[in-house]
C-alpha cells in the first residue's frame, strides 16, 4: 500500500512517499481502507521531533513511528474474530494518537474501542477534520471548563481547528463569545457565529480590560498571572496547547492560583475519542460542521504538514487518499 514513510526526525521534507506492507488485523482489531485524513499539530511535532519531550514517547533519536496520521475516516475492510460492534462495510471515524498513528496510508489496522461510526450526513473528508480538534473542544468546554448558559467565553486561536469547532458546539448554551487570531480569519470566525473578534498581533486581550468566565486557548504563550487577570471570579483558563514553558508554568502556578482564589488555571490532557459519539450527535442534528481548508491529494501531504506549521491554513486542513 502506499504511505507517508518518516524515517528520521527533520523537517517535513524528510518524509518520504512510498510503500509499505497491507497490515493485518489482530483478533480486537479491524483493517480500515482509509478514505480521508487531516493534518494536525500533533504530525507537525512528531515528524521534527519537537519540543524535545516528542522525543521521550517516541524515539530519541530515530522516530518508532514509521507512518504518521492521527485523524482518519475510512471503511471497514476485514474484521478481527473477536471484534463484535462493527463489520465490514461499516463507516467510520476516530484518532490514532493512541493507537500506534499509521493514518497517512492507504490502510490501518485499529482496534475496535477506539472506533465510532461516521455520521451519515457528513463526507468522509468532513468527518476526517473532526476526531482531534473536536475532541480538544468538547472536553475543554464542556468536561473542565464547565461552561454554562450566560458566560462571556474566549476562544483563543478561534480560527484554528480547534476554535472553528468550538465556536460551533457552544451554540447550544446562550453565550457571548470572543474569539481572537490573526486578521485573515477574522471574517470567517465572523460568519461562524463569534459576537466579537480580534486580532491578536494588535490587541493583548489578557491587557485590554475585559474579563471572561471561561478562556479555551490554543495558544498559550504568556504568563500564568496575565491569563489570571483576564478571569472574572470563579473563571476558568484551560488550556490545550501552547509553548512547552508556559504549559509547564500553568500547569505548576495554575494549580496554586487555583487553591488560592476562585479562579482555576488548567492544562488539558487529551483522552483521544472520549466524546467522539457525542460529537457524532451533534453533527447528525446539524450543529456542527467542520470548516475544511482541503482536499489535497495524498502525495502534498509533506508540503501540507509545513503549510500547517507556518499557520497558512483556515480550519482544518484535509486529504483525500482514496475515494473507497
Ligand atoms: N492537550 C493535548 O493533549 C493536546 C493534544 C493534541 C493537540 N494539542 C494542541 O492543541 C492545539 C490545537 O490547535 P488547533 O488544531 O486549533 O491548531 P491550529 O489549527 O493551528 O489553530 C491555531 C490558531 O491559532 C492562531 N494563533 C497562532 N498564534 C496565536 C496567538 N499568539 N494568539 C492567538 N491565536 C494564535 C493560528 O493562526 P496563525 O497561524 O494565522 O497566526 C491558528 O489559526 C495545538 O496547540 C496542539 O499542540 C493538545
Amino acid at each position: 500500500m502506499k504511505a507517508i514513510i518518516l524515517k528520521e526526525y527533520g523537517l517535513p521534507n524528510v518524509l518520504e512517499i512510498g510503500e509499505a506492507a497491507k497490515p493485518i488485523p489482530n483478533d480486537k482489531e479491524v483493517l480500515v481502507r482509509i478514505h480521508s485524513t487531516s493534518i494536525n499539530d500533533w504530525d507537525w511535532g512528531l515528524v521534527r521531533g519537537k519540543p524535545f519531550v516528542i522525543r521521550l514517547f517516541f524515539g530519541l533519536k530515530k522516530p518508532k513511528i514509521t507512518i504518521p496520521g492521527v485523524d482518519i475516516s475510512g471503511k471497514i475492510e476485514a474484521v478481527g474474530s473477536d471484534v463484535s460492534s462493527f463489520k465490514i462495510g461499516d463507516e467510520i471515524y476516530c484518532d490514532l494518537s493512541e493507537s500506534g498513528c499509521g493514518g497517512f496510508a492507504e490502510y490501518v489496522c485499529v482496534p475496535e474501542k477506539t472506533l465510532s461510526k461516521k455520521p451519515p450526513n457528513i463526507s468522509f473528508n468532513e468527518a476526517s477534520a473532526l476526531p482531534h480538534a473536536a475532541i480538544l473542544a468538547l472536553q475543554g468546554l464542556v468536561d473542565m471548563g464547565k461552561v454554562k448558559s450566560g458566560q462571556h467565553i474566549l476562544i483563543n486561536g478561534a480560527g484554528g481547528g480547534v476554535g472553528t469547532l468550538a465556536i460551533q458546539l457552544l451554540k447550544s448554551y446562550e453565550v457571548k463569545v470572543t474569539g481572537v487570531d490573526s486578521e485573515e480569519k477574522l471574517d470567517l470566525m465572523t460568519s461562524l457565529g463569534y459576537d466579537s473578534v480580534m486580532d491578536y498581533k494588535k490587541v493583548d486581550f489578557t491587557d485590554n480590560g475585559e474579563k471572561y468566565d471561561l478562556v479555551l486557548e490554543t495558544k498559550s504563550n504568556r504568563s500564568v498571572f496575565k491569563y489570571a487577570r483576564s478571569l472574572k471570579k470563579n473563571g476558568r483558563y484551560i488550556t490545550v496547547g501552547g509553548s512547552l514553558n508556559r504549559l509547564l508554568e500553568i500547569f505548576l502556578l495554575g494549580s496554586l492560583i487555583s487553591l488560592f482564589s476562585s479562579k482555576k488555571l488548567s492544562v488539558l490532557g487529551l483522552k483521544p475519542n472520549k466524546g467522539l459519539d457525542h460529537i457524532s450527535k451533534l453533527v447528525e442534528s446539524g450543529q456542527i460542521r467542520p470548516v475544511i481548508d482541503g482536499p489535497y491529494g495524498f502525495d502534498e501531504i509533506p508540503d501540507l504538514i509545513q503549510y500547517f506549521g507556518e499557520g497558512k491554513h483556515s480550519g482544518k486542513i484535509v486529504v483525500e487518499i482514496e475515494k473507497c
